[in-house]
């Protein structure tokens, strides 16, 4: 199937497509249009020429567009879950929990387009404010320039075009080259609603044509971006006094004190670790665990792992499938053997069967192995035995990430304790570190990232504030 790019409200072919496979199958599934650098430049120069009809749409406009967006992914909830799970392999049902998630953030986002206020400055607070009025307001910033990733193709593309349409900024959606089809699905279906044409256009193709004529763009205000930290570095280098948004990844880890209910806690760290095939940045990667209960725990994780249903991510019983590329399996696998190489030992999976990267537990794990210190982006999770807590919170802030810690502890001290020492964005107490709901604010620290994604938050970094002083003398 031949898609096509969407500029200015229109489908467009260009000069050169790509082949795009399906993860699992390795079959062709769509010829995806390669943009080149004049047509991101034109694209871009139509997305600048509507800020200011973006700009002049009321707060009550904005929400009713992202309301009208709500609608038809609900209509078509089935629909945009198979296309996640054909072009990522991500398993059906976990692709109906992001739809699901996609239309919480667009609600939220049109919920938050109506709560975008400024402030009142007490002017007369200062020796020379007297009988001065001042107040500031939130103005849109321009074209945003959104790069995202293959592992949420819906979700993490509405935490950038939620926000922008709720801030009244025109938008230039890059998605991953890996899962374009879901973004090309949202131009469908943003097609249907009354956001101005030439607002938000996708423009697919590879990161270093499509992602720098963007980000090397004067007329683009702000980029955000998602992915790996190398290319987040890149990006934050190549773009000048443009706002840049990070959100990179990491390698999340998770404590396990005594005297807790491991059966409570073990179906968690399985999602957790495992979930669209470990490929998420806060994925649970090293888990830390009382050495009283330690082999308690890998026991019982090793039992519930090896009940996961893998294969086909289309069937809706499956749990596990492909990873995004055979590469990318293969790369896991070079990995676990250095692990290996180290002292590691394999629990369970560390092979690649039936073209599935086995979901993988490594115990006693080199804190030097990639798997390790390095954002693994795989089904492999290591468990490690700690005698203390604060030998747990040393290895975790021992990273050059920090986005999302977790700790499960029924000790009112050591949470708190925790929750100040961990050095990361976010500590979830007596939960895994992958837990997220939309609203809430996210984004690391560290190599993890920078600006904070979340609703709310996000609208904030796409807005420039502005100050309005009143003399009343
Ligand atoms: C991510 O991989 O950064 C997103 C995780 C999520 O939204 O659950």
């Amino acid at each position: 199937m031949k898609k096509q790019l969407y500029i200015n409200g229109e489908w467009r072919d260009s000069a050169n497509y790509a082949e795009l496979l399906s993860p699992y199958t390795n079959k062709v599934i769509a010829q995806i249009p390669q943009a080149s650098k004049e047509e991101v430049e034109e694209t871009i120069e139509i997305a600048h020429q509507k800020r200011t009809e973006m700009a002049r749409l009321t707060a009550y406009e904005r929400a009713e567009i992202l309301e009208e967006l709500v609608q038809l992914f609900k209509e078509n909830r089935q629909k945009a879950a198979e296309i996640i799970s054909l072009e990522s392999a991500k398993p059906l049902k976990f692709s109906l929990g992001e739809i699901d998630r996609t239309i919480e953030t667009y609600k939220f986002a049109a919920e938050e387009a109506k709560r975008l206020t400024g402030e009142m400055i007490p002017m007369d607070a200062a020796k020379n404010g007297a009988n001065r009025f001042g107040y500031t307001i939130e103005e849109p910033i321009g074209v945003i320039g959104a790069i995202t990733p293959f592992n949420f193709p819906q979700n993490l593309v509405a935490h950038k075009v939620g926000p922008a349409i709720a801030s009244g900024n025109p938008i230039v959606l890059k998605p991953a080259s890996q899962t374009p089809l879901s973004a090309l699905f949202l131009a469908e279906l943003i097609d249907q609603t009354s956001l101005p044409k030439g607002a938000f256009n996708v423009v697919t193709g590879s990161g270093r044509i499509v992602g720098d004529a963007l980000v090397e763009n004067p007329l683009v205000k702000m980029i955000t971006f998602t992915g790996s930290p190398a290319v987040g570095i890149g990006i934050r280098n190549k773009a000048g006094l443009k706002k840049v948004a990070l959100e990179l990844g990491s390698n999340a880890g998770l404590i396990i004190d005594r005297n807790v209910d491991l059966d409570e806690i073990v179906p968690k760290c399985v999602t957790g670790a495992f979930s669209n095939q470990g490929q998420v940045c806060i994925s649970l990667q090293r888990t830390y665990v009382l050495e009283e209960i330690f082999t308690t725990f890998v026991k019982k994780f090793a039992e519930a792992t090896q009940a996961l249903t893998i294969g086909d991510p289309m069937n809706t019983t499956t749990d596990l499938s492909a990873m995004i590329h055979s590469a990318e399996q293969e790369r896991a696998l070079s990995w676990v053997d250095e692990a290996v190489s180290l002292g590691a030992e394999i629990i369970t999976g560390g092979k690649i069967e039936n073209g599935v990267f086995l979901p993988t537990i490594l115990t006693n794990v080199d804190a030097t192995a990639k798997v390790s210190c390095q954002e693994v982006f795989a089904p492999i999770v290591i468990v490690n035995r700690i005698a203390s807590i604060e030998e747990g919170i040393h290895a975790i802030n021992d990273s050059d990430y920090g986005l999302q810690a977790g700790i499960f502890t029924n000790d009112i001290q050591t949470a708190f304790h925790a929750s100040k020492a961990l050095e990361v964005g976010g500590v979830m107490i007596n939960d895994i570190p992958t837990y997220r709901v939309d609203q809430m604010p996210y984004g690391g620290v560290k190599e993890s990232g920078t600006g904070k994604e979340g609703l709310k938050y996000a609208i904030h970094e796409m807005t420039e504030t502005k100050l309005i002083v009143w003399n009343q003398n």
